[in-house]
């Protein structure tokens, strides 16, 4: 008795953890952003896989903090279709920052990115694990976000 009631409480808990991260946007893999990364936002996909038609452009926005001066940064996309590599267009840098944001950026301010991603028809119909970073003028990963891709 006393194990299914801890079971349930397991449960609740796992639960209340989904809830919170699904209200707070995307739910993504950080790969080793240096930034705070707030909050990300694809368009329709709330847990990943997310699931686009070809050819498509989906809504990516995202909202980091960095902690140290940034002069300028740009997007860089990676797309991994099992073990082949295809580029993916990367869409911009400080020209897509929203809400008045611009470059440089300041340490410990929040900046609001919007951009799109583009699902070309040339695509193969599959699954693909797209990177995407913020790069700083170094090539530091400001932001280094990871989620799973179905393209139909
Ligand atoms: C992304 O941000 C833009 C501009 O702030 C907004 O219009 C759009 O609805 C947002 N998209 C998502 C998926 O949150």
């Amino acid at each position: 008795m006393m194990k299914m009631v801890k079971e349930l409480v397991y449960w609740w808990m796992c639960l209340g953890v989904l809830c919170c991260v699904v209200i707070d946007g995307t739910v993504v893999t950080d790969c080793g952003s240096v930034a705070r990364v707030d909050r990300v936002d694809i368009e329709g996909c709330i847990i990943p896989p997310c699931v686009v038609t070809r050819p498509d452009i989906q809504d990516v926005n995202i909202t980091f903090t960095p902690d140290y001066q940034v002069e300028s940064f740009s997007s860089v996309l990676d797309a991994y279709f099992g073990d082949a590599h295809y580029p993916w267009p990367g869409p911009g840098g400080c020209d897509l920052l929203t809400e008045g944001g611009s470059c440089p950026l300041l340490a410990g301010h929040t900046y609001h990115f919007h951009s799109i991603m583009p699902v070309l028809s040339i695509y193969p119909e599959l699954s693909v694990v797209v990177t995407w970073f913020l790069e700083d003028e170094n090539n530091k990963p400001l932001v280094c976000i990871r989620f799973p891709v179905i393209i139909l």
